[in-house]
């Protein structure tokens, strides 16, 4: 060898088309008229959504009955999800209750049975219930790690991390046997950037991704897709401490290139391509959704900062 690169060598004989083997499933693509409508559809499929009974969550079950799914729905208040049902079946998709509280360590895998027994298996879940720390009035408490308490980590890590633990892991023999599963892990972008006075819950956001990533891997040859959506700030009861607080609104949303807050729709929908057949070949990512937070400007935007509310505190 001189160093001169030298031309491959041609393969003996080039592999038939089909010689994948027969666990890997053929690609669902077709390029034809009408295709790409149909890949946004998720005709029949039988998903499960927690925290379906507001913000995020209900829009993510409505989308998809939109879409064409039948769903299961989970989160503790059952009037608030029998009010998500009734939407889902005014759009011509049955619905069912899956109440539980992610609190008591055995709901997840409750929760996972009733919804497939009720459908007849699973297709899709999207595990979307989550919290912030709270105080004894359920009000979000946010301080830094060395002011929190440890029994307010505690509970963050069980109802975000150990029920997604636990949801997966009994979702597993139902999306296994589906020929077009996907799991979907509403994680965020506190998973991802640095998140001051949100470390446990950045912790389980950023654990979630993780896990997305390995189960993915792992998953891959059984034909189950999984993903993790990374939301930025979104209008909902989540963040009604700083939507209704204008300082504080007006200080995040300066943070944020796109200058706004998200809609839940808006999480809704890319919920609803990672799910679809429009995504059959994407597995293992973490989609962020947030306007721009993540993408360092290097200052260079010119876009003005307020002053910090919290400065003033
Ligand atoms: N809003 C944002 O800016 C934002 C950004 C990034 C990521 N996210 C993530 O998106 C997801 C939805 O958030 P959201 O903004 O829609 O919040 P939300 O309006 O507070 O809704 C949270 C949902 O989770 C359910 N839930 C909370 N604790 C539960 C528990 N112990 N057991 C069972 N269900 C429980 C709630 O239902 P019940 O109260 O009826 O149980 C509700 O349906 C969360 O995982 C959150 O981390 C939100």
């Amino acid at each position: 060898m001189n160093g001169t690169p030298q031309p491959e060598q041609a393969p003996e004989a080039a592999p038939a088309p089909d010689a994948a083997p027969a666990h890997v499933p053929a690609s669902a693509a077709a390029p034809r008229p009408g295709a790409t409508a149909e890949a946004f559809r998720i005709e029949g499929a039988r998903a499960l959504v927690t925290g379906a009974s507001r913000g995020i969550g209900r829009a993510v079950a409505l989308a998809f009955a939109d879409a064409g799914a039948d769903l299961a729905l989970s989160a503790r208040n059952e009037d608030a999800l029998k009010d998500t049902a009734a939407e889902v079946t005014r759009r011509g998709r049955k619905a069912v209750l899956v109440p539980g509280d992610f609190a008591r360590p055995a709901a997840a895998g409750e929760v996972v049975d009733e919804a497939a027994g009720a459908l007849g298996g699973l297709d899709t879940l999207v595990h979307n219930a989550g919290t912030l720390p709270v105080d004894s009035e359920g009000a979000p408490k946010l301080a830094p790690l060395q002011h929190a308490r440890q029994q307010e980590w505690d509970p963050v890590i069980t109802v975000n991390l150990n029920s997604t633990a636990a949801l997966c892991r009994r979702a597993h023999p139902h999306l296994a046997a589906s020929s077009r599963a996907s799991l979907v892990l509403m994680s965020s972008i506190a998973g991802v950037v640095g998140t001051p006075t949100m470390e446990a819950y950045a912790a389980t956001k950023a654990a979630q991704i993780s896990l997305a990533r390995s189960l993915a891997v792992g998953w891959a040859r059984e034909g189950i897709r999984v993903n993790a959506l990374c939301p930025g700030w979104t209008r909902t009861d989540m963040t009604a401490f700083a939507t209704e607080a204008a300082p504080l609104s007006d200080w995040l949303m300066a943070h944020v290139p796109m200058g706004r807050w998200a809609e839940p729709e808006e999480a809704a929908w890319a919920a609803l391509y990672l799910a679809s057949p429009a995504a059959a070949f994407l597995t293992g990512q973490a989609l962020l959704l947030d306007g721009g937070v993540s993408v360092p400007d290097g200052g260079l935007a010119g876009i003005p900062k307020p002053a910090s509310p919290f400065a003033e505190a």
